[in-house]
């Protein structure tokens, strides 16, 4: 059986003093959740987040990373600079870094395999634009991502990422996919992985949905047979939504 895991993605919100008061507050929320728990904020909250969820079943995560360990690539961070100050996960290939910083299949896949190098956990994101939805090419779209993003990783690597299927129609918009579709999608991925890295890997592979995750629909999206968790924006920036979303079983 999956464990389920429930992924805050803060983007490029929360001050290190909000930070701060944030998983203090939230902390003793979450504190028996069956599900694991992870934020993904902002690089200047990084070290601040790990002092204080130190000792918690809080883990954190970035939202980005270059994929060199060091050099001279201005205003970039690498994965050992992560390493070094304990971070566990990081968010590779979101769809607003393909959107805006001209991520690619190919520096996605980069980074996935530089995270593993220096044990970390990837969370990678595929999803598909409205347009292509309406095209009908959801499915080749977030296959093809997902083939892409895994190539050259061997089994053991693969069944450690975690997918968060996102469709793009969904972020920050209230929009949701309903659960029938999310899972289904999420089947889609789940049996590409089966083709490609076999049956025990693409049972075990964590998939995700996120896109207007809230307190309100985590339990239907999380309690169908392929989604295993949320990656969740707007509803992460407030402790009390986010544990309820975490608490969702209650
Ligand atoms: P929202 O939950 O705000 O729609 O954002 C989803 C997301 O992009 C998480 O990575």
């Amino acid at each position: 059986m999956r464990r389920k895991v429930i992924a805050g993605n803060w983007k490029m919100n929360m001050l290190p003093n909000e930070a701060i008061d944030y998983i203090q507050a939230f902390e003793p929320m979450v504190k028996n959740a069956k599900s694991e728990v992870i934020l993904c904020v902002p690089y200047t909250d990084l070290f601040y987040c790990i002092s204080i969820a130190q000792g918690t079943n809080i883990k954190i995560g970035a939202q980005n990373m270059h994929f060199a360990e060091s050099g001279a690539y201005t205003g970039e961070v690498s994965p050992k600079m992560l390493k070094s100050i304990g971070v566990e996960y990081v968010i590779i290939g979101h769809s607003e870094r393909r959107q805006y910083y001209n991520e690619t299949d190919e520096t996605v896949n980069k980074k996935i395999k530089s995270a593993f190098e220096n044990d970390l956990k990837p969370i990678v994101c595929v999803g598909e634009t409205l347009e292509e939805r309406e095209q009908g090419k959801t499915e080749e779209i977030i296959t093809s991502q997902t083939r892409l993003a895994l190539e050259g990783l061997s089994k053991e690597q693969v069944k450690n990422t975690i997918i968060a299927y996102e469709p793009i129609w969904a972020i920050g918009t209230g929009k949701t996919a309903t659960s029938e579709d999310a899972n289904n999608s999420i089947k889609s991925i789940r049996e590409e992985i089966k083709k490609l890295y076999g049956e025990e890997v693409s049972s075990e592979v964590i998939i995700q949905y996120g896109g207007s995750v809230k307190a309100s629909n985590a339990k239907e999206l999380f309690e169908t047979s392929d989604i295993d968790g949320g990656l969740v924006g707007g509803a992460s920036l407030k402790p009390e939504e986010f544990s309820k979303i975490v608490n969702y079983e209650e």
